[in-house]
């Protein structure tokens, strides 16, 4: 039976700028880049986990369970694009765990028009969409593809949602860190997150996220994950990709 999540959801309020891209009223922030949301997500994320060299790299003949961890889901399109590279590269014999984080999450409407954005997702964000309100509304995760994905979402502050992920005992291969920009949303960047996320991480755990800022690295560092600046996308210099070394 779905356990139901005992706290009253705080739906994300959002406005649409020029572009028609969303952008956060309550962080005074755009949810992905003006350049291409999904090109960023594709490069930031699956690019700097090197998802695709690792999931070529699992073997067919045995059956396991890749885990991604997420600090902040919003409109799921990383989600999405993890799901269409893992179709394309994972063996068949293996489940993708994608477990994510937001305290404030999109209401179904918002989410169905920001995923609209690119008419390529149209065929997942239906199935998305489909099972939202399921996701957003039970403490449970909600599957696809005959169970081979498999989604969470925990909507609290992240420090608690960390937390929950200890006590459910998940073993997170990869994390994508992907709050607000850091001055804007830092409790999405502290210390506390950082030394939550090492215990669920193990000897060869990677980390990516979009930003450089100089507080994040040294966060990462100061909790075993070694982090170097990778080129950025886009309009930005630099990103952060890193491994959890114990
Ligand atoms: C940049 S957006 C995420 C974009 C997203 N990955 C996507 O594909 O659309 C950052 C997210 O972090 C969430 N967030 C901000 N502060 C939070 C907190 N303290 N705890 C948990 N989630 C938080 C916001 O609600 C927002 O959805």
């Amino acid at each position: 039976m779905p356990k139901l999540i005992n706290h009253k959801l705080n739906y994300a309020p959002i406005e649409w700028d020029d572009n028609g891209a969303p952008r956060s009223t309550q962080f005074d922030d755009p949810y992905f880049c003006a350049e291409n949301g999904m090109l960023e997500s594709q490069y930031v994320f699956c690019g700097g986990n090197e998802l695709k060299r690792r999931w070529q790299g699992l073997s067919e003949s045995q059956a396991g369970t890749f885990t991604i961890g997420e600090t902040g889901f919003g409109s799921g399109l990383n989600f999405l694009c993890t799901w269409l590279l893992w179709q394309e590269w994972a063996p068949k014999s293996w489940t993708l765990q994608y477990v994510s984080i937001d305290q404030f999450p999109l209401n179904k409407e918002d989410l169905d028009k920001i995923l609209r954005l690119w008419p390529e997702l149209n065929k997942y964000a239906d199935l998305l969409v489909g099972q939202y309100s399921k996701l957003i509304n039970q403490n449970e995760h909600i599957s696809f593809d005959q169970g081979k994905i498999k989604l969470s979402l925990i909507t609290k502050h992240v420090v608690l949602a960390l937390d929950d992920m200890r006590k459910e005992n998940y073993g997170v291969d990869a994390w994508y860190l992907d709050g607000f920009a850091p001055a804007k949303n830092p409790e999405m960047w502290s210390d506390d997150v950082f030394a939550k996320m090492a215990p669920l991480s193990k000897a060869g755990t990677t980390v990516s996220t979009y930003t450089s800022t100089g507080f994040v690295r040294r966060g990462l560092i100061k909790n075993r994950f070694e982090t170097v600046r990778a080129p950025g996308f886009g309009r930005k210099r630099h990103m952060l990709k890193g491994k959890y070394c114990l």
